[in-house]
């Protein structure tokens, strides 16, 4: 029997775990502040940072957002970051990409406070990463490595194939798998859009992490009999529904399924994942600006 892997209910206990923490902060006079901007009416971003301060809400951390006209300049967008950096009461924050394209989204994150960054992209964060001294990882990558922890699979000697060279994804979560850590310690493949013969990489994978953005790129003929899939893929793609749309990953989950040991579905995998590895980042950050100790999931 292949194991769909519950994304949902792993974390659910993340954030189980985060609200004994996010207690401990409130009750010592600070509580965890997360801000989210906006800039653009980007519909998938405006779900996706809705969902972000729901989750603020509901583990008692401080959501705070702000939207920025579309139209607006690069420097209405730098005063609010200017803001957010001397905000003694937001921890963290997040310019929510993609950005309209007259903004230069590598100036945003050089701009952001690198103790503030809780998507971890700033230039120190990310070179911190590499030296194997993280202080945030990526959420995303931080909570496919949580999920492949708690579904009991072991990355130490696996041979991981990552199909994904994104700086949010493919490239962090490559120089996590490959770190010496209990949950790094893998052989990492990292293939991308120009990788030669990709099914023969994915093939060869004891566990195969999905995230280009390619609707269904990966078919169960491209997936080792019992390898655990990982799909980090969210694709809205046009169908005969309310909304218009369905979401698929970039695997085609029915095929994969028949081969693999385990699998994330879509929605309801990594997605989740992603959105708790935020509020940890949030606690993580909170407790380092303020030096008020909490145990950490
Ligand atoms: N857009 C898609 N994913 C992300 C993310 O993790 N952080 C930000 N800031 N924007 C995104």
């Amino acid at each position: 029997m292949t194991e769909i892997i519950d994304g949902n209910a792993v974390a659910g206990q993340i954030r189980a775990e985060l609200t004994g923490a996010i207690e401990t902060l409130t009750d010592a006079g600070s509580q965890p502040g997360l801000a989210t901007v906006l800039m653009g009416d980007d519909p998938a971003s405006q779900t996706y940072v809705n969902m972000k301060q729901r989750d603020c809400e509901e583990v008692g951390i401080d959501g705070v957002h702000v939207e920025i006209d579309g139209g607006a300049s690069a420097e209405t967008l730098y005063e609010t970051i200017a803001d957010l950096n001397d905000d003694p009461d937001v921890h963290g924050y997040l310019v929510q990409s993609p950005v309209p394209d007259h903004i230069d989204y590598r100036e945003v994150i050089r701009r952001i406070d690198p103790a503030k960054d809780v998507d971890g992209f700033h230039p120190e964060n990310v070179g911190r990463l590499v030296a194997g001294d993280a202080r945030f990882r990526p959420c995303t990558p931080h909570g496919v490595q949580k999920l492949l922890e708690a579904t009991g699979v072991e990355t130490e000697g696996a041979d991981v194939t990552v199909v994904g060279r994104s700086d949010i994804v493919g490239k962090p979560l490559a120089n996590l798998l490959i770190q010496k850590a209990d949950d790094g310690n893998a052989t990492v493949t990292v293939c991308h859009s120009r990788t030669e013969d990709l099914a023969t990489k994915t093939r060869a994978a004891d566990i195969v992490v999905a995230a280009c953005g390619v609707p269904e790129l990966i078919d169960g003929s491209m997936i080792g009999e019992g390898a655990v899939v990982v799909d980090v893929g969210v694709n809205r793609v046009d169908a005969d529904t309310e909304k218009g749309y369905e979401l698929v990953g970039d695997v085609e989950f029915e095929s994969a399924k028949e081969v693999a040991s385990a699998i994330t579905p879509v929605p309801g995998g990594v997605g989740p994942m992603t959105r708790a590895m935020l509020l940890y980042n949030t606690v993580a950050a909170a407790s380092a600006q303020t030096g008020v100790d909490v145990d950490l999931p």
